[in-house]
């Protein structure tokens, strides 16, 4: 294959976060979810420069690299980078694969969002990754193209997850993502989503809780298999919902979710403390966001009662975040 070379010396890109509308854990087992891109981003910037024996170098303070650095031949030949620095190793090793080029690179993040808040940070960082990447050679990959790569990126290094996350860090807006083969993702039309998004102030983990629940799903196959159906049904409902801005019904669904969720061991005392705490102010519905044991919970709620609400909340010391929701996908700054 003909080696491709830089257009640019240096590219600037960033992605969103994303939250879980409703779907989450029922998306991995070839379900459908709602998915929302937020208005925080992660910014990557990539840098070529010529070089005998190329080498990648990683700067990203949010995941502790100061100046990592690999040889890029090793990376794309044993493909055994583990660690921190192994979504955008995977990202570069797949890209080298198809696009062969013989530069250094230099790749520093930089975050609106901490890595600790369950935003997704390791999809936006392979989704900038591989758009950096098309862009930085002038390579036009299509957002299609970007995420069939970018799966198989995180499968590479995690060994699992939806691609939902992904399909949001690319696309941006709200989405139906459907995890069938092939992968469908359908941008949703939603003038407004009243949101409110609170840290629960614990970080979780997102692979341990996908493997406790495929656990669960395994040893009780007449219990928990249910329970993600009637989660898909919730994902079925919602849509409509969503989409006619029918707030009471979106919010009696998403406290369904959550309830079942809760069932699946996912819930944490803080989650529940928040939904319970926000359902009492007269929210539409409040539920976890995300693989659970920590991280965000969602609220939909009336702007007239957003104020009352989020001083409730801060008063009892979770964090509101001001992140708005619908943000754009994957784009060069
Ligand atoms: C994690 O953000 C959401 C899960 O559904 C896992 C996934 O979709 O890969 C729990």
């Amino acid at each position: 294959m003909p080696a491709v070379s830089p257009v640019h010396s240096r590219v600037k890109v960033s992605a969103p976060g994303k939250l879980f509308l409703l779907g989450e854990h029922a998306i991995v087992y070839n379900g459908i979810c709602l998915i929302t891109a937020v208005d925080s981003r992660l910014y990557m910037t990539l840098e070529a420069h010529p070089a005998d024996e190329p080498t990648l170098t990683i700067t990203a303070p949010a995941v502790g690299l100061d100046h990592w650095q690999h040889s890029i031949d090793e990376i794309v030949h044993s493909n055994q980078v583990s660690g921190p620095a192994s979504f955008i190793a995977s990202c570069v090793a797949l890209f080298h694969r198809q696009f062969p080029f013989d530069v250094s690179l230099k790749i520093e993040t930089a975050s609106d969002f901490a890595a600790t808040l369950g935003l997704g940070s390791s999809s936006a960082t392979v989704a900038t990754a591989l758009f950096g990447l098309s862009s930085l050679f002038g390579v036009g990959l299509s957002h299609r193209q970007l995420f069939d790569m970018g799966v198989e990126a995180i499968q590479q290094v995690q060994h699992l997850g939806s691609g939902a996350d992904l399909a949001a860090a690319i696309f941006g807006g709200t989405l139906y993502y459907a995890n069938h083969t092939p992968r469908e993702i359908i941008p949703l039309d939603i003038p407004t989503l009243p949101l409110m998004v609170v840290y629960s102030g614990q970080k979780a983990g997102t692979v341990n809780y996908v493997q406790q629940v495929r656990q669960l799903h395994d040893s009780l196959p007449h219990i928990v298999p249910p329970i993600i159906e009637l989660m898909l049904t919730i994902v079925e409902e919602g849509r409509p919902a969503l989409e006619k801005t029918d707030w009471p019904r979106l919010g009696q669904l998403m406290n369904i979710q959550h309830g079942l969720l809760h069932a699946i061991g996912v819930d944490t005392a803080s989650l529940a403390d928040i939904v319970f705490q926000a359902r009492a102010s007269g929210a539409y519905g409040a539920k976890l966001s995300g693989a659970g044991g920590g991280d965000c919970a969602i609220i939909l709620v009336s702007p007239a009662k957003h104020e009352l609400l989020t001083e409730t909340l801060t008063d009892a010391g979770y964090q509101v975040l001001p992140l708005s929701v619908n943000a754009v996908g994957v784009r060069l700054e």
